[in-house]
């Protein structure tokens, strides 16, 4: 047993004894391994935050668990079986770190979990702001599809985010295509980010990255004011880390099975188009270098998860790429 499942097996016990004591001879006997090493165990989890009391005569009590994206925290809230955690701490950029795993030919459903970032990235090469306070994850998926074919991935993400908000108890967020949730007031609350490759005209991984403003409005996007989960009317009962990133990964094992069954024209599209942000308004599609590509009112996204815009000319459908969207006075 690894000093990892040593720790989440400790964990196992005391919360299951909760609000009871565990002698250390009884967690040691568990874990078939001395009582110093549990003792050890005790100590790496406490300088994780968790709260765990020992009394002469009782043995260990759990009092408080951290209120961070911790695997240990995370899957005890998981419906889905199909994720695989790790991480929760401080790195770079988690996309990196799944991208890493994903090239040494980790499987469909590794996850990796950040409670901070350090290298946070978003589109367009632009800096992901991510402060203790968010969650940040990154899920690698093995999808057998065309590289074309991952074009609506962006918005099944989304559409994932958007019905986690809801589970919570959040209410409605909106889809700003193609790859931004939006609080109702038009702030920006998450962003997805998706990377991929392929080999003969075959995925061989994608990763969807997600940051979700759960404390604090991170600076994501210094075009875009951001809102965080936190001020959202909805629950009052304080939104704990663990439960966003749970109710965040079991809506994306959901809406990405039925995009793999079912594709996303359909059902998905129609959940995309009721929760869209700009329908109707009227948007200038600039490429990279700000160069103006199609200025029109949007109309909505194809069965691609291309985004359809009404211009003078006629209908034209533009897809993610190197773009951004923005409303514009028509
Ligand atoms: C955007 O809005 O442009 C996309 C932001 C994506 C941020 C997430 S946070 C987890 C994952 N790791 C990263 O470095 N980026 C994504």
């Amino acid at each position: 047993m690894e000093a990892s499942e040593r720790e989440a097996a400790i964990l196992d016990v005391l919360r299951r004894a909760a609000p009871c004591a565990v002698s250390g001879e009884e967690l040691a006997e568990a874990l078939r391994v001395s009582r110093v090493a549990v003792g050890k165990r005790i100590g790496v989890l406490r300088e994780r935050g968790y709260v765990i009391e020992a009394q002469a005569g009782q043995g260990y009590r759990l009092l408080e668990t951290p209120d961070a994206p911790l695997p240990a925290e995370v899957s005890p809230l998981l419906a889905s079986d199909c994720w695989r955690l790790t991480g929760g701490g401080t790195t770079g950029s988690t996309n990196d770190d799944a991208k890493a795993l994903a090239r040494a030919g980790t499987s469909h459903g590794t996850v990796i979990l950040a409670s901070e970032q350090t290298g946070g990235r978003g589109r367009l090469g632009r800096e992901w702001a991510s402060p203790a306070g968010g969650v940040y994850l990154s899920a690698v998926l093995r999808p057998r599809l065309s590289p074309a074919e991952l074009g609506p991935l962006p918005l099944v993400a989304g559409i994932a985010v958007t019905r986690a908000v809801s589970a919570l108890g959040y209410g409605e967020a909106r889809l700003k295509w193609p790859n931004d949730v939006f609080c109702t007031d038009g702030r920006k609350l998450a962003g997805i980010l998706i990377e991929s490759a392929a080999e003969s005209d075959l995925v061989s991984w994608a990763v969807i990255g997600i940051g979700i403003n759960v404390r604090s409005a991170a600076a994501s996007d210094a075009a875009l004011a951001a809102c965080h989960l936190e001020a959202l009317t909805g629950t009052s009962a304080p939104v704990r880390l663990p439960a966003v990133a749970a109710a965040t990964l079991d809506a994306l094992d959901a809406a990405y099975r039925e995009f793999a069954s079912a594709g996303f024209d359909g059902a998905l599209r129609d959940e995309y188009e009721s929760r869209a942000w700009l329908t109707g308004e009227h948007v200038t599609v600039r490429d990279a270098t700000g160069v103006t590509r199609v200025a029109g009112r949007v109309a909505g996204v194809d069965e691609t998860g291309r985004l359809v815009v009404q211009t003078a000319e006629g209908r034209t459908a533009v897809a993610a790429g190197e773009v951004t969207l923005r409303r514009t006075t028509g």
